[in-house]
């Protein structure tokens, strides 16, 4: 029986091309596999037919914007998923979906290995692998733009060669990869990483400093998801249109920065993620206001772990599964309203409220309805600082270890 490879499809010139590349090679039917994860661009059946007319043998196609965002997007915005504390894990989020289609087309078609089209430099060739590694341990990997020199040239050639549909006029200078949650462009003048962006990289975002009156928008909140933006129910995927045309527009989640990437590169990378940004500054805020202390401050360090394994290509991973659990827990009581102002490139809570609100009026003010017994401060500073006067006592009875006095010059 001839051996079968299912191919991660993207409907580009490097995946069109890797299916007669690698059928040649390896003698194996090829099966394309193509996932909507909110990427926009071309119909999902011109996707389909033109895997087909490159020689796939079969050609599946499916819409997962809905599982994308409830199962990827939500659980992100949970862990307020930002790597190194602005990415909100755009390509790293989508990744982790299209392995799990790919290993269960594999399963239920009889192939024994998998294809994707990354190249030997980046983290998605980690998340395809360790990915498939948790999901299908016994099933092979091949990837022929890293390991069998199909280069962008040969691949071009290659399509000429064989006729293939591909009309390398639409092409972009830039790596580009985009879903529901955002969108990563690097490569080309880039690579500079002096070089200033220049307003032709974006397409999710208007500039900031053209856009028009800001706009307020209340967004809802049930334990951890977002239900609800100016009081209109929405499912999550509805929602987070919603806030990528809203946010969009005043130019909100632009990013520049430079990247490090698990195999030990630095990256510049420009990103625009407006509904991811918007709705992790409302989903921290509530947070801020409905977890407890101590609970709050221990998340974020949960919160920051998720975001590195997630990063790292380990979103099936024991650890990752045993944070999901915390982190759900976590987002329990983060139930209620944020009200967001976009404006000129900044989205910014300007009210919260909540009934799981931790937030006690009569405690915090300082008018007249105080509460708040003053006088059981004096003790709880004496003994907080107990153990800081013991040790400097101590350190001015060993001169050797005079610290005390050193600082005071
Ligand atoms: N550096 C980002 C990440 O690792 C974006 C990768 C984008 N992928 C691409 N093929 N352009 O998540």
């Amino acid at each position: 029986m001839t051996s079968r490879v299912v191919l991660a499809y993207s409907g580009g010139l490097d995946t069109s091309v890797a299916i007669g590349w690698i059928a040649e090679e390896t003698g194996a039917e090829v099966i394309a596999v193509a996932a909507d994860v909110g990427q926009g661009g071309e119909d999902l059946e011109v996707i389909r037919q033109r895997a087909l007319e490159c020689g796939a043998v079969e050609s599946v196609v499916l819409d997962a914007k809905a599982e994308y965002a409830e199962e990827y997007c939500v659980p992100a915005l949970q862990a307020n998923a930002l790597y190194m504390d602005a990415y909100p894990l755009v390509s790293a989020l989508s990744r982790p979906l299209i392995v799990k289609h790919l290993a269960r087309v594999a399963l239920d078609l009889g192939a024994d290995t998998v294809a994707h089209g990354c190249t030997g430099k980046g983290n998605d060739q980690v998340r395809f692998e360790v990915g498939l590694a948790a999901l299908a341990p016994d099933i092979r990997v091949i990837a022929p733009v890293r390991d069998s020199g199909m280069t962008r040239d040969k691949a071009i050639a290659f399509a000429e060669d064989k006729g293939l549909p591909i009309d390398q006029s639409k092409r972009s200078p830039y790596s580009i990869d985009q879903n529901l949650w955002g969108r990563a462009v690097e490569t080309g003048f880039l690579e500079d990483p002096w070089n200033a962006p220049i307003e032709d990289l974006y397409s999710y975002t208007s500039d900031p400093a053209t856009a028009g009156a800001p706009d307020e928008l209340t967004i809802s909140f049930t334990a951890g998801v977002p239900t609800a933006v100016d009081g209109v129910a929405m499912a999550p995927l509805a929602l987070v249109e919603e806030l990528n045309r809203r946010a969009g527009a005043q130019g909100v989640g632009r990013l520049d920065m430079v990247e490090d990437r698990l195999i030990g590169i630095k990256s510049r990378e420009v990103y625009e993620a407006p509904a991811a940004v918007a709705l992790i500054a409302a989903h921290r805020e509530l947070q801020a206001m409905t977890a407890e202390r101590d609970l709050a401050r221990f998340t974020r360090t949960v919160q920051q772990r998720w975001t590195e394994l997630v990063y790292d290509g380990l979103w099936f991973s024991p650890l990752k599964r045993a944070l999901d659990t915390f982190l759900l827990e976590a987002n329990a009581t983060v139930t209620g309203d944020i009200r967001l102002r976009l404006s000129a490139g900044t989205a910014v809570v300007t009210g919260r409220r909540s009934q799981a609100s931790l937030y006690d009026y009569g405690l915090a003010t300082y008018d007249s309805a105080d509460t708040f017994d003053q006088g059981l401060a004096k003790g709880f500073v004496e003994l907080w600082g107990l153990p800081s006067r013991i040790a400097a006592r101590r350190d001015a009875r060993l001169s050797s270890r005079a610290h005390g006095s050193e600082r005071l010059g």
